[in-house]
Order: structure tokens, then sequence, then C-alpha cells
């Protein structure tokens, strides 16, 4: 698919038709793999990946994806940089710039990948930051086409915290041309900007009423109470148990509603295990689907 945008920073970038089109050429090159490979179209080309925080599936899927498709990843803690010693982003971006074909990086402060991206010759795309995680939502769209055949017009319920990766899915839902009815405590809302934005384009309902938020749902989805940013085990007691995805909860979502989680979850505080275990649950496609989507669109960014 070809991007206007050089860089991926929130899903904001995109246009409804390359967010389609990006979904559509992972759908793809999940085929061709699993009809026994890709072919190498970022032979020779290589991602520098920067991790501020810890991850299991965004280093994974990044590194083999490049391999998958005859590229190389390059895998640095921002720790091991000389970013840990003061050296400037601009400066660490011109540097970088001169080596590889693009830079991954899962920051703190989001404005770390717009000074990033500002300084950069080459796409800078966000593998998640405080604020924002568009990569998993590529992925989860890309699940949710899989699974209900379409995008558009699907329902999606947001049980829990309004944090980045309900972020992201906002922005994402008002592409797809989905709705999203968001279920969280009271000062635990998404980005009131990202909600304002994507109500120009679809609905986008705040509630904090889980059983309201799931009637008549397609997808439910939760995350973790606690992101990697606010790390705080106090905030559980302010969820549970009226925010936790369980088989009851699950009961007054559509008979044929499917269950999402980013992961990494914690079992039996935001979803019981026996949803994300049940025959609902697509987290495993959802997290195999992180490899094809940013194939896809590392395919689109190196290649321009
Ligand atoms: N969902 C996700 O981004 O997982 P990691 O933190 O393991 O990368
Ligand atoms: N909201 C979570 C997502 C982890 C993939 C976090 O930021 O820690």
């Amino acid at each position: 698919m070809k991007l206007k945008t050089k860089h991926l920073l929130t899903l904001a970038e995109l246009s409804p038709k390359e967010f389609v089109g990006l979904i559509d050429d992972a759908i793809k090159l999940k085929k061709e793999l699993k009809k026994g490979g890709n072919k190498p179209i970022l032979k020779n080309k290589t991602l520098t990946m920067i991790f501020q925080k810890p991850s299991t599936r965004t280093r994974v899927s990044f590194e083999i994806g490049m391999s998958q498709l005859g590229g190389y990843a390059v895998n640095l803690s921002s720790s091991d940089m000389q970013l840990s010693r003061g050296e400037s982003v601009e400066d660490t971006a011109k540097t970088l710039s001169r080596y590889t074909d693009c830079i991954m990086a899962r920051v703190y402060d989001h404005e770390l990948l717009e000074q990033l991206s500002q300084s950069a010759t080459i796409p800078i795309i966000n593998g998640l930051s405080d604020t924002f995680h568009p990569c998993q939502i590529l992925a989860d769209f890309m699940t949710i086409k899989e699974k209900k055949k379409k995008i558009k017009g699907i329902k999606i319920a947001w049980i829990g915290d309004g944090n980045n990766v309900c972020n992201s899915m906002i922005y994402g839902a008002a592409l797809a041309g989905a709705t999203m009815s968001i279920a969280t405590p009271k000062g635990f809302e998404p980005d009131k900007n990202a909600v304002k934005e994507a109500q120009k384009k679809t609905k986008i309902e705040l509630t904090d009423d889980p059983v309201k938020a799931v009637k008549n749902a397609d997808v439910v989805v939760t995350d973790t109470y606690s992101s990697i940013h606010d790390a705080d085990p106090t905030k559980t007691k302010k969820f549970l148990p009226k925010y936790q995805v369980n088989p009851e909860l699950m009961k007054s979502a559509k008979k044929d509603a499917i269950f999402m989680h980013c992961l990494p979850a914690k079992r039996d505080q935001e979803v019981t295990s026996s949803v994300i275990d049940g025959p609902q649950s697509v987290v495993w496609d959802e997290a195999e689907n992180r490899l094809h989507s940013q194939k896809a669109l590392l395919a689109s960014l190196i290649r321009g």
C-alpha cells in the first residue's frame, strides 16, 4: 500500500483507504508466508529498534518480520545508547539515518517520537508510547477483519483503563467506520482529543457502565489496569470487580462476540482465565497478527 505519510506515530497519519489497504496487504503476506514464505521485498534493508520499555511481542514480531522479508533488525535498549548520557534526540536521529532504513521506537514520552521524526530522514514507527500504540491496532483490525469478515459497522466495547491502546483504537475505529463504546471508571477516560477527532467520523460513546458498553458489541476488548508508564498496584482497587471481563459480562455482548487483549494480561484481574482461554477469545491470533500487519507497514514505509 502506498502511503502518503513517512512516519507512523499515532494512526492519524493514515487515510481510511490506507488503513484498509495495510490490513489487506497484511492478510496477503500472512497467506503467502503460510504457503511457504514471503518474497524478499526488503532485501538488505534494516530496521533499528529502540526500547525504553520492556517488550515481548513488539520486539520479536518486528525482528522476525524483517528477516522474513529479507531484511535485518538491530535491537537497542535506550540505556545502552549515548542518548542515556545526554546525546540529543536530534543527533541520534541524524546518525541512525545514515546507517539504517527505518527506526521503530518504544518510548515513554510520545514527544520523543515526534522529535525523532523531525530530525530523521528515514521513517519512524511508534512501537508504543505512553499515549498511543498504533501497531497494536493495525493487528487488532486485521484480526477483526479475519474473524468478522468486515470492519465497517462493527461495534467495539472497550472495558477498563482508557489508555494508550484505547486511544489508538479510537483512531482505528474512525478509520474503519467502526463504533466504540468505552467503559472506564471516572477519571480514567481516553485522550479527549482522540475522542473529539474520532467523533467527527464515527460514534464513540463514553460511559462508566461496562454492561451498557458491551450491549450488542461484536468485539469486547480490555487491557491491564496499570500500564508500564503508570505501574501503580493501588489502581486495581478502582477497577475491580466492576471492570472485569468475565463470562457474565461476555453474556451481555452479542452471542458471537470475540474477546481481544493486546497482552500481556493480568489474569483474573481485567479478564478471567475462563474468558481469555475460552472459545470467544482470539488473543493468540491477535498476537500473531502483529507480525503480519507490521510487515505490511514496514514494506510500505521502507519502500516508499
Ligand atoms: N502488545 C504488546 O505490545 O506486547 P509487548 O509489550 O510484549 O510488545
Ligand atoms: N497499555 C499497556 C500496553 C502494553 C502492550 C502498556 O502501555 O503497558
